[in-house]
């Protein structure tokens, strides 16, 4: 028994002394975060948000994997903490983005801080535009759209700009909840907070506000009643067109120009979509949308386009009411039908 003991002692003294040497180098993210979670420790400059951090997959490889050089004594071992570059692993964005416009004009660093990325499908429209915004100033983008592009305000303001500068072999339609800023009578819409939709989806959470039966499916039944719900009174859906995949090579592409590239109806127009939710992690993620239900988002008509390129006040309004007619079409329609199927039986 006593020889048990000290056998299994001895291995776990050596053990202990082959780790040692190893741990006393490499502090774990908790380690660096407990100083740099800490804007009152480290100054605003050097502080990073552990909640964003811990979403992000830069967060499975560690601190450590990319300011290799940082050690116990660190920040008073005089040594400039090392930073890796971004190509040392992404050298598969290089092909693209060297041979772009932001090659000698923008970094990584400009579009992504490190400790906060995210994936496509994670990142709003809203949040996309805004690594834009830092140089191309959305005032003068509006102006200089607007030389071909009606609402050009309306555009930028619900598209993400890659929508049009990136090549992408799908586009999908992704819906964002807004809300009805309260202190406001006619009300600016902003992005639905999470807690504002945890507080209303109860005990399921923000999904719960929309996805009403939990599956990771929103059926047509569903979107219809989360319209209808005197609850969600301040609420909205606003549709915005997204790629599927990113390239950076970030171009002008000439299909662009083209209205109906994105104002299709039919068979033409964007199937897939999304209603997208924001995360803890200050992301968000997506939930499948049943199929058909949000075509009408962007649904338009030959006539429609007309009065967009003649930019006649008046005339848009009349656009607008075709686009909220063809929303009113199938949901009415399907309304109808559900009413009127006895009737059918006979
Ligand atoms: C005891 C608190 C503390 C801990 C723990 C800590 N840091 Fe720091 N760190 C600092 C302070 C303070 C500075 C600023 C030092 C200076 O300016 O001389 C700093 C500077 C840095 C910088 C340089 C920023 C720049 O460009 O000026 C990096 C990178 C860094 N730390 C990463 C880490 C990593 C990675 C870890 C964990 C392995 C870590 N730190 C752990 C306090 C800490
Ligand atoms: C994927 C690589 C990567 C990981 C993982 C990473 N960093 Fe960084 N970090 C960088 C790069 C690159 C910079 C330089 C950014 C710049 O100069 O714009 C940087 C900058 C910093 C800075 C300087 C302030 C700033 O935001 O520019 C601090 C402090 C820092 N990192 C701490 C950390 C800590 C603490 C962790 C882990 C919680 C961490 N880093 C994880 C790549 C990384
Ligand atoms: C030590 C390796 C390493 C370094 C250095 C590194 N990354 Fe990453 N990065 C990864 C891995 C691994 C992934 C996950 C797989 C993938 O998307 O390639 C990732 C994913 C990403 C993503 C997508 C996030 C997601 O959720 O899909 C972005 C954006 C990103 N990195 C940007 C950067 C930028 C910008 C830098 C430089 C500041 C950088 N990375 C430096 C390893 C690294
Ligand atoms: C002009 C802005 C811009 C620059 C510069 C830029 N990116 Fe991106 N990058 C984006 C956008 C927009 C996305 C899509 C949204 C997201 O994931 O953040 C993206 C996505 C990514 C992704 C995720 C890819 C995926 O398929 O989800 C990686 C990895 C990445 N970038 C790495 C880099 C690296 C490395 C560099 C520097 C060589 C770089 N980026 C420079 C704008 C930029
Ligand atoms: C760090 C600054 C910076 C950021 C961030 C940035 N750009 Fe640029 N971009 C430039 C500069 C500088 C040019 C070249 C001069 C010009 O056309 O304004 C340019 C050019 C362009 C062009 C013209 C390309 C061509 O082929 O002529 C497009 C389109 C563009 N950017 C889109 C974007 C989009 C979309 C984003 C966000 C994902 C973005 N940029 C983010 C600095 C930036
Ligand atoms: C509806 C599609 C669309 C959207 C949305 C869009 N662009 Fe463009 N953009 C274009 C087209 C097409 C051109 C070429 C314009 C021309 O020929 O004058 C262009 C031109 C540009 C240029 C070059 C301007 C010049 O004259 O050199 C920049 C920079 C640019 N866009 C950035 C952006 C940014 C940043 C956003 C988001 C805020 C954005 N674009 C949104 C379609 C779009
Ligand atoms: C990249 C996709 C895309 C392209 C290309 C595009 N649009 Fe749009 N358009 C949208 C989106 C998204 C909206 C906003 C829908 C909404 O109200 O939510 C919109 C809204 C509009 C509106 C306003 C309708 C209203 O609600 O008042 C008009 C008018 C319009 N587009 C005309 C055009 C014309 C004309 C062109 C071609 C010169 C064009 N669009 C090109 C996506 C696009």
């Amino acid at each position: 028994m006593i020889r048990e003991l000290t056998k299994t002692s001895l291995w776990l003294v050596l053990l202990l002394a082959l780790l040692l040497p190893v741990s006393a180098l490499a502090m774990e993210n908790e380690d660096c975060l407990g100083c740099h979670n800490d804007s009152d420790m480290v100054g605003e400059e050097l502080f990073i948000n552990a909640q964003v951090f811990d979403h992000t997959v830069h967060a499975e490889m560690g601190c450590a994997s990319c300011h290799d050089n940082v050690t116990e004594e660190h920040p008073d071992d005089g040594l400039t903490p090392a930073k890796a570059g971004c190509l040392d692993c992404h050298e598969n964005i290089n092909e693209d983005y060297a041979g772009s416009v932001h090659a000698n004009n923008a970094s990584c660093g400009d579009c992504h801080n490190p400790h906060q990325v995210r994936g496509l499908t994670e990142v709003s429209g809203h949040d996309l535009n805004q690594q834009c915004a830092v140089c191309h100033e959305s005032a003068d983008m509006v102006q200089q759209h607007d030389e071909w592009l009606p609402q050009a305000n309306l555009h930028i303001a619900k598209l993400p700009c890659i929508s049009c500068h990136t090549e992408s072999d799908d586009y999908e339609i992704v819906l964002y909840i807004i809300q009805k800023e309260s202190d406001k009578v006619l009300g600016d819409f902003e992005l639905s907070a999470l807690d504002d939709l945890q507080k209303l989806g109860g005990e399921k959470g923000a999904q719960g506000v929309i996805d009403l039966n939990g599956d990771d499916f929103i059926s047509l039944t569903e979107l219809r009643t989360f319209h209808r719900n005197p609850a969600n009174e301040d609420l909205r859906l606003q549709a915005t067109l997204m790629p599927s995949d990113v390239s950076h090579k970030i171009e002008i592409l000439e299909d662009r120009y083209d209205c109906s590239y994105c104002h299709a109806a039919g068979p033409e127009a964007v199937q897939t979509s999304y209603v997208a939710l924001p995360t803890a992690g200050g992301g968000y993620q997506r939930i499948d949308v049943e199929k058909g239900a949000v075509l009408d988002a962007l649904y338009g008509t030959p006539d429609f386009y007309m009065m967009g390129a003649t930019r006649n006040a008046s005339m848009n309004i009349i656009g607008l009411l075709i686009i909220l007619g063809g929303l009113v079409m199938p949901i009415g329609h399907g309304t109808l039908r559900f009413f009127t199927r006895k009737n059918r039986k006979h």
